[in-house]
């Protein structure tokens, strides 16, 4: 069994990180798609509300579960048997962090990190512009999947 893990803080997903879910899901026997638990303080969205949200918009994928996780990703990866971690790179931004970060979680725990590069529709796409865009009043429909556009509709005019 080969098991992997797309891990983030989804605050909330995007249509790109479901792309990048989707993918990985095609080249794994099992993706795992884990909310970094320690860093949901500052969100918009609650911990349980971002696992409820990659639940519904990954229902279609039989091969796909979520989980949170606390702490270190490389223990949960140990802790779960996953033999390594996919993400996904939008742009040479992205690239000094991720493979620093790569590199660490290589050097803790001998865990691995696969790269994917992210489909050109969504390289402009991260979560935090898409929570400014709907703050604003702008569209963001072609940018997250329908559950997620009504839960941020709902925060909004709750707020
Ligand atoms: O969506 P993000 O913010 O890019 O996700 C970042 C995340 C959750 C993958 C990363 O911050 C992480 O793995 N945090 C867990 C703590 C940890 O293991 N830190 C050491 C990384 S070398």
């Amino acid at each position: 069994m080969h098991r992997v893990v797309c891990p983030g803080s989804f605050d909330p997903v995007t249509n790109g990180h479901l792309d990048i879910i989707r993918r990985a899901a095609r080249l794994h026997d099992e993706v795992i798609v884990v909310v970094g638990a320690n860093l949901v303080k500052h969100g918009m969205f609650s911990l349980e509300e971002r696992l409820t949200m990659l639940a519904e918009v990954t229902r279609d994928l039989p091969n796909v579960r979520v989980d949170k996780f606390t702490g270190l990703l490389v223990e949960f990866c140990r802790g779960q048997g996953v033999s390594a971690i996919v993400k996904g790179l939008r742009a040479v931004s992205d690239f000094e962090y991720e493979m620093e970060m790569a590199q660490m979680n290589y050097r803790l725990a001998e865990v691995e990190t696969l790269f994917m590069s992210a489909n050109p529709l969504y390289s402009f796409l991260r979560s935090s512009l898409v929570k400014e865009i709907a703050r604003y009043g702008g569209d963001v429909t072609s940018l997250v999947p329908a559950v997620v556009h009504e839960r941020l509709r709902g925060k909004l005019t709750a707020s």
